[in-house]
């Protein structure tokens, strides 16, 4: 399967890319590429979501190398851990742009290369789960994944007649630099490749099951 994966870089992107680039054709985006070396299934792109720049060299290689893409995975994200009476107008703007826009941007110009039965997976966050625990100093985050997981509703509805199925996993604590960032004094019941498997898994097969869902995925919450 031909699969892209934003925020490949580090933490659960880079595990899930790993993964899944022993049986699939990965185009794998993050700002950083440092740590993926490119191989005959793993083409790393360095692109920021949020930028134009950049995007012409991917749309290049989709169209010429791949074709078509089967799967898209949502993942790259921003966490600015800041009390609401401190968030700056750019805070927002960058969580906004990078956890709603880039992805839903990013969709639209994808969708064209996707045939019937592909899939495209948003990560969300427990955070912006309906009733779930919130936290302080996580209110535009937590929103920003809350738009997301509306976003999938709307667009598994919008994309229902050309038979593209759209799903969000709302994460729940995975050790990785984000966490480490927001909770330095809190380790997280995950590690960053146990959350990649069961993302891969359902990104492969979960379409089979589920369109239009936000799926809980956690034992523990933050
Ligand atoms: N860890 C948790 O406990 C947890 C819980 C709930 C939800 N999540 C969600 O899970 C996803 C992965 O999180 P993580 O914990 O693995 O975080 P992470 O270690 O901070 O990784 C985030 C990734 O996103 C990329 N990224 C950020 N801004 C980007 C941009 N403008 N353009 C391209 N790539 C960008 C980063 O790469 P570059 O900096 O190189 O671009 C990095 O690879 C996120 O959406 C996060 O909100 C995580």
């Amino acid at each position: 399967m031909n699969i892209i994966i934003t925020g490949a870089g580090k933490g659960i992107g880079y595990e899930l890319t790993k993964y899944l680039s022993e049986n699939h054709n990965i185009i794998a985006i993050s700002r950083d590429v440092s740590q993926l070396k490119k191989n005959d299934n793993l083409h790393p792109f360095s692109y920021d979501i949020n930028l134009t720049e950049g995007s012409n060299t991917l749309f290049d290689f989709i169209k010429t190398k791949l074709g078509h893409i089967d799967i898209l995975i949502n993942n790259a994200g921003i966490l600015i851990n800041k009390s609401y009476n401190q968030l700056l107008s750019n805070d927002i703007d960058e969580m906004l742009n990078t956890n709603v826009k880039a992805p839903f941007l990013l969709i639209q110009k994808l969708v064209p290369f996707m045939k019937k039965g592909s899939h495209i997976v948003n990560i969300g966050s427990m955070g912006g789960f309906q009733g779930s625990a919130k936290f302080l100093g996580l209110s535009i985050y937590s929103a920003s994944k809350a738009a997301l997981a509306i976003l999938t509703e709307c667009l598994a509805e919008e994309l229902k007649d050309i038979d593209i199925q759209v799903n969000c996993l709302a994460l729940g604590a995975t050790q990785t630099e984000m966490l480490r960032s927001a909770f330095p004094d809190y380790t997280a019941p995950l590690k960053a490749f146990e959350m990649a498997r069961f993302i891969a898994e359902f990104a492969l097969n979960g379409n089979k099951y589920f369109n239009g869902k936000i799926l809980p995925v956690s034992i523990s919450t933050p």
